[in-house]
């Protein structure tokens, strides 16, 4: 198997960092990949912010679901999908920008995830290890405001990252679904029940399939920074109003 494929195999999310800052070398590696990732239209509609005051690494720890690990990083990455620099841009030129729309959102919020994950197997072969946090976009009024984030400018995603804490033995990879639930030919086909049955049947063995669902779904899905999520989401998309005229 090649490094590549090892590397992606291999990485699991890293929680416990060593105090070891990220060399200037590391750093820049990992921002220049980045950087090469592929991007629509060769736009990079996304901006990152190093978060390096640790006054806001502490409020972010709190305001992220209260996990003290984001504060102990070493590096602490924030992805916004960013449509304003472009529109800001078509202004200064002189041109006449339609209001960007949700799509225009979701393609920045794509770019953003793109450049986050070249990072993330940067990172993983210099042997700093990372963990995605999704709460900021759960959260994504309060970081819009503590980040000054303009209007075009959405946190899509964050990720820590720091080299592993000495002695840590490597994270556990949890299992992921068979490969034939991931992947359908041509045309999508709605799973039926039986089906799904099968699909989740390596996570639901212990407890049976209707206990675990309801299970996840009280703690995950229908939680309460779930629905506050989408709630936040949606309060945030009213103001992304382009409807592409
Ligand atoms: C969008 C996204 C959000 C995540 N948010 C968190 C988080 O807030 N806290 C955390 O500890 N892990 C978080 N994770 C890490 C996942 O729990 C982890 O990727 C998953 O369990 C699979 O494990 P692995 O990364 O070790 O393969 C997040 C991952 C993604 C992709």
């Amino acid at each position: 198997m090649n490094e590549t494929l090892k590397g992606l195999l291999e990485r699991t999310s890293l929680r416990r960092f060593s105090a070891r800052p990220i060399s200037p070398e590391d750093r820049l590696a990992i921002l220049t990949a980045a950087a090469a990732a592929p991007t629509a239209g060769n736009q990079q509609l996304y901006t990152i912010l190093d978060i390096t005051d640790p006054a806001l690494k502490e409020r972010l720890s709190r305001t992220c679901d209260n996990q003290p690990f984001i504060a102990r990083a070493a590096m602490v990455w924030v992805f916004l999908a960013d449509f304003q620099k472009w529109y800001d841009a078509f202004q200064e030129a002189g041109c006449s920008p339609r209001r960007p729309g949700p799509g225009d959102l979701l393609l920045a919020v794509d770019d953003a995830l793109i450049a986050a994950q070249n990072a993330v197997t940067a990172a993983h072969s210099l042997g700093i290890g990372s963990c995605y946090i999704g709460d900021v976009m759960e959260q994504c009024r309060v970081h819009r405001e503590l980040l000054h984030l303009p209007e075009y400018v959405f946190p899509a995603a964050m990720v820590v990252f720091g080299y592993p804490e000495p002695g840590a033995a490597p994270g556990h990879k949890p299992e992921r679904l068979p490969l034939e639930g991931i992947l359908q030919e041509n045309v999508y086909r709605q799973l039926d029940g039986a089906q799904l049955r099968r699909l989740f049947a390596r996570q639901t063995a212990r407890e049976g399939f209707d206990a675990w669902m309801d299970a996840f779904c009280r703690r995950k899905y229908n939680s309460s920074f779930s629905r506050e999520m989408t709630r936040s989401v949606r309060e945030y998309l009213a103001s992304f109003d382009g409807d592409g005229t």
